[in-house]
């Protein structure tokens, strides 16, 4: 929590909070997720691994969950826990690059895409930038799932994705929104 809060004081754009999300909105992130078929699953932005910890519990023996941060000493606490952990994979990079990051590890295709990044506050390009490679690596089938603490950014989102679903969590600090999008037809290889 406070390793979180220094964090936000030397760069808040890139970190978007005072503090980590909470358990009930990751155990809401969690809920779009067929873990049962998900056999390749990425998260953006772990932070200080809240998300991580339900998606390492719930994944199944043998799929692979990339973790992309972009934060340094977010990204040496989390080798420090999960470097190790069956079908981990951790990088120090940006999500634009997420389909360089597949390709080194060996990925095709990416069945779901978790992700804490801080939309609102990132700058616009750098948004631009993800969404569009986000949009590359789901590809036909898969989910891309992002939470919002309001709806101002939805029709940035739209200009990618088809929102599919709007979860709601209440018990969160501030209470968010759990946006679930997915490929727009016949736009998984356009650039916008
Ligand atoms: C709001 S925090 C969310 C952390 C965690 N997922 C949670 O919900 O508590 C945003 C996280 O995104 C990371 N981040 C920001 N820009 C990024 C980028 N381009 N690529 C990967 N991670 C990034 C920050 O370092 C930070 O860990």
């Amino acid at each position: 929590m406070f390793q979180f809060f220094l964090e936000f004081l030397k760069s808040p754009r890139n970190i978007g909070a005072v503090a980590p999300s909470g358990a009930f909105l990751a155990k809401k992130m969690m809920k779009p997720i067929r873990f049962e078929w998900a056999k390749c699953i990425v998260e953006y932005g772990p932070g200080t691994g809240i998300f991580t910890r339900e998606l390492i519990r719930r994944k199944k023996k043998g799929a692979k969950l990339l973790l992309i941060e972009q934060n340094e000493s977010f990204f040496r606490k989390l080798k420090e826990r999960y470097e190790g952990h069956e079908g981990v994979l951790i990088v120090n990079g940006s999500a634009e690059y997420v389909k360089e990051y597949m390709e080194q590890y060996g990925m095709e295709s990416v069945d779901y895409i978790v992700s804490g990044l801080p939309f609102t506050s990132l700058p616009v390009r750098t948004s631009e930038q993800i969404l569009t490679a986000t949009r590359k690596a789901i590809g036909a089938e898969g989910r891309f799932l992002t939470f919002q603490y309001s709806m101002a950014k939805k029709k940035f989102f739209q200009q990618y994705f088809h929102i599919a679903d709007c979860l709601f969590e209440l018990r969160n600090l501030p209470p968010a929104y759990v946006l679930v999008m997915r490929q727009k037809p016949g736009k998984s290889n356009s650039n916008r």
